[in-house]
């Protein structure tokens, strides 16, 4: 699908930030800073470093493709060589049957960013300033699809009426506009928004590209079979269930699905009458005061935020784990008005075939924007002493006792012969004044197991 002409205004270089994008066959590139970014199965791929993010999501889909295929052998060892009720070995053919199919699924859905890669070494360097999070799969919003495609009726109903609520409830009421959806997943709501609201154009954008391919086939009207595996099967018949993931209307024209980094946005400031973040704003790595200044940048004057999701904030930084007060104080510091807010509770992520479900008090906000914010420094997912190399290391607290502990762990794994107890190395920690007996033995114990479940685990692979 090409986004020829239409989007280009809305665009700026994620990388150097400023310039504009330039379009031609499909491709956007920055001529200042010479990135050009691919376009990934017709979806324009906006990362800071395109190849770098590429290759990370590849090595994602290797590492599921891998895991798929380990489970699945495992489940036929087990269905080969051991004796099983009747009941055991349909639920195991079940999974095994599911986890063949949607291990190819996920092949021929991703085979767009299956491709080569030709980062350099210093690129792969500097890329590290934008490494995506290491705790974000392919899969950790996988369940999101078959709700927002599927079964989730009830709960995409429940999640549009917040929107159309604290938009009515606020200034400038259905009227959105051009429609920034930042954090899109399976992309139901900013479609929803689209259709439902009185949009211009809509933009929606995350970073994933499983979410993203799927929605972009069902939105323009391809019907997909996909297995949803549900956390708590209700009985064995759903322990992997084929879904149709199909969209109630196919989209128009105005509707740009993008894949980049929110934290690294590629779009031109000032440019957007709203922006919309659902379940974003508490599961960034970036403060919520910084992202703050990011969404009155990307606003025009007047421009809104709506805001709609939990407030989970899990930051290390408890300084950071914003009470709901506290968000309405640090949006009206970054230059918006006193937001409208509105809490509902409504079902989540309930699937039918689960046993289990949620329930959220959701918080929703829409405020306007009254003046501009300072310009937030570029994101860096990493500080540069360590993406250069060229800076000292700091001596961190938590490095010296990292340090300590990484050597009295050395000295553990030194002293397994094959022949000494958990209660010879105490008396061994003891004699090198390490730690008394007494601290010594529940210490390897502890550590011995992690390591011991550790190596379980590594035999499974
Ligand atoms: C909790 S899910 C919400 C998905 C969707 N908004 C919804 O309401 O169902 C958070 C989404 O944000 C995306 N995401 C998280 N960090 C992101 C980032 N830095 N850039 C782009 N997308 C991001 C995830 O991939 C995921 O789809």
């Amino acid at each position: 699908m090409t986004t020829e002409g239409l989007i280009s205004d809305l665009l700026a270089c994620p990388r150097c930030d400023k310039t504009p994008l330039s379009l031609t066959n499909d491709k956007y590139s920055c001529i200042a800073c010479k990135t050009e970014f691919p376009s990934i199965g017709g979806i324009p791929w906006l990362f800071a470093h395109p190849e770098s993010s590429l290759s990370e999501w590849r090595n994602r889909l290797h590492f599921e493709i891998q895991s798929l295929t380990h489970d699945t052998q495992r489940i036929s060892d087990e269905l080969s060589n051991e004796d099983h009720s009747a009941l055991t070995k349909e639920r195991l053919e079940l999974q095994l049957q599911a986890n063949e199919q949607h291990r190819n699924s996920l092949r021929q859905i991703l085979s767009p960013i299956d491709i080569q890669s030709s980062t350099s070494t210093y690129e792969s360097y500097l890329a590290l300033r934008t490494r995506l999070p290491t705790d974000q799969g392919l899969h950790t919003y996988y369940a999101n699809i078959h709700r927002d495609w599927s079964w989730g009726e009830a709960e995409n109903a429940a999640s549009i009426e917040q929107i159309i609520k604290v938009a009515n409830d606020s200034d400038g009421g259905q009227r959105l506009g051009d429609t920034l959806v930042l954090g899109a997943g399976g992309c139901r709501l900013a479609y929803d928004i689209h259709l439902q609201l009185d949009t211009q154009r809509t933009l929606a954008m995350d970073f994933n590209p499983l979410l993203m391919l799927i929605a972009d086939s069902v939105i323009h009207g391809t019907d997909m079979q996909l297995y949803e595996f549900p956390i708590a099967p209700i009985s064995t018949e759903y322990y992997a269930v084929e879904r149709t993931l199909h969209a109630p209307q196919t989209i128009d024209g105005n509707f740009h699905l993008l894949l980049g980094d929110v934290l690294r946005p590629s779009f031109a400031a000032h440019s957007f009458d709203t922006v919309v973040t659902p379940w974003l704003i508490d599961i960034i790595s970036e403060d919520f005061a910084v992202f703050a200044k990011r969404i009155n940048q990307l606003l025009k004057p007047g421009g809104r935020w709506i805001n709609f999701g939990s407030l989970a904030f899990d930051h290390p930084i408890r300084s950071r784990r914003y009470s709901p007060a506290e968000v309405i104080d640090i949006v009206q510091q970054t230059g918006f008005s006193e937001p409208t807010t509105h809490e509902a509770c409504i079902p989540y992520m309930c699937s039918p075939a689960s046993r289990h479900g949620r329930q959220e008090l959701v918080f929703s906000f829409a405020a306007s924007k009254q003046k501009d914010s300072q310009k937030p420094p570029r994101h860096n997912a990493l500080p540069d002493w360590l993406v250069t190399g060229k800076e000292p290391v700091p001596a961190l607290s938590t490095f010296r006792t990292q340090a300590m502990s990484t050597q009295i762990y050395a000295y553990i794994m030194s002293l397994i012969d094959g022949k000494r107890s958990i209660i010879d190395m105490a008396d061994l920690l003891e004699q090198q004044q390490l730690m008394t007996r007494q601290e010594a033995e529940p210490a390897i114990r502890n550590f011995l197991t992690r390591m011991f479940d550790d190596s379980e685990r590594q035999s499974q692979l």
